[in-house]
């Protein structure tokens, strides 16, 4: 048993979705989906002390005050799977907006996943964090790869895309807060049994889904999807119609930053931010300009060689029992 206290401290990422697709409602009461997941560079530090001990105690603080808290939730779930006791103590640095479709608190609670085991020198599998990460909320499995990845189902079935690197762009967090669980609602899909039966709503009388054209046109883009093509690819995010029904402000929002240049320019998961992509990072910081310096973020694509490097600087010998290692045959047992 380690009997000195490790500190780490790794940058949390926010991510978009350059394409978002909302099809059936299922029986699970979640709706089934096609995503494109990105990690940007706007992002939160987390510094995470660990020590083994006897009795578990595990502290949070942070620089905002922040409404369903996961990085709890993850730690517990993390120390209940390993059997562990643990004093642990989070501090988090806040600098990705709250509620705004960006993922902030998904990925806070994915780092705690990921560095938990690693510094316990107790590694956990592929699929054993994707489990844990999925209770903990649909996007929170994707940040336990970064990049740029293909999310179906819940959006917590993945597949990796290419990295797509040096794309530039802007956000815009107007602070407006749109509940996920209300813009769902709002879409009102049809239940997957009427769908199953040939009445598919969403796609207009398909008989599989396999003829969908929504799912057509979502294939045709991931095969698409290269930095060099973005601005003439058609994204698409089925949340804009009726969050912008209720917040006209973010539409307008989106036809701003769309007369500055952006292309493409959507809304991220289901809002409040929207995005625009550039043609370089000057563009992305000349559009800022134009909106109140709180509400404008210009990033950069995160592609997941980076987001890897990232938890190899932060974990320092602990990386050896990251997931990181063991997916690529890195990991060696010493014991
Ligand atoms: O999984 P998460 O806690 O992030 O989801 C929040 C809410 O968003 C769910 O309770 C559900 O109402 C809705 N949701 C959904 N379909 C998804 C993901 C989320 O209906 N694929």
């Amino acid at each position: 048993m380690p009997s000195a206290a490790t500190s780490i401290r790794v940058p949390s990422f926010a991510k978009i979705n350059l394409d978002l697709r909302v099809l059936e409602r299922r029986a699970d009461g979640y709706h089934e989906l096609r995503t494109i997941f990105q990690t940007v560079n706007l992002h939160d530090l987390l510094e995470v002390t660990f020590e083994r001990a006897r009795r578990t105690q595990i502290e949070l603080a942070a620089s905002i005050e922040i409404p369903n808290n996961l990085v709890l939730g993850a730690a517990r779930a993390v120390l209940d799977h390993l059997r562990l006791n643990a004093r642990i103590t989070f501090r988090l640095t806040k600098r990705i907006p709250m509620g705004a479709g960006l993922g902030g608190g998904s990925s806070n609670a994915a780092a705690v996943l990921l560095a938990l085991p690693a510094l316990a020198g107790r590694p956990l599998g592929g699929r054993e964090l994707a489990s844990l990460a999925g209770q903990l909320g649909s996007d929170v499995p994707f940040f336990l790869h970064g990049g740029t990845a293909i999310g179906v189902g819940r959006g917590t079935e993945l597949y990796p895309l290419p990295d797509l690197s040096a794309v530039s762009g802007l956000l815009v967090a107007s602070g407006i807060h749109v509940s996920t669980a209300e813009a769902y609602k709002a879409l009102n899909r049809a239940p997957a049994e009427t769908a199953a039966a040939g009445l598919q709503i969403v796609t207009n009388a398909l008989t599989t889904q396999s003829e969908s054209p929504i799912l057509g046109e979502f294939q045709a883009l991931a095969w698409a999807l290269r930095a060099a093509r973005i601005p003439d690819l058609a994204f698409r995010n089925d949340f804009e119609e009726v969050v912008f029904e209720q917040h006209p402000a973010l539409g307008r929002m989106l036809s701003k930053l769309r007369r500055l240049g952006a292309s493409p320019a959507r809304m991220t998961g289901s809002g409040s931010a929207v995005f625009g992509l550039f043609a370089s990072r000057e563009e992305a910081r000349m559009a800022s300009l134009k909106f109140p310096v709180s509400t404008a973020f210009p990033f950069l694509f995160v592609p997941r060689s980076r987001y890897e490097s990232s938890w190899r600087r932060a974990l320092g010998p602990a990386f050896e029992h990251s997931v990181f290692a063991a997916a690529s045959g890195r990991s060696q047992s010493r014991h």
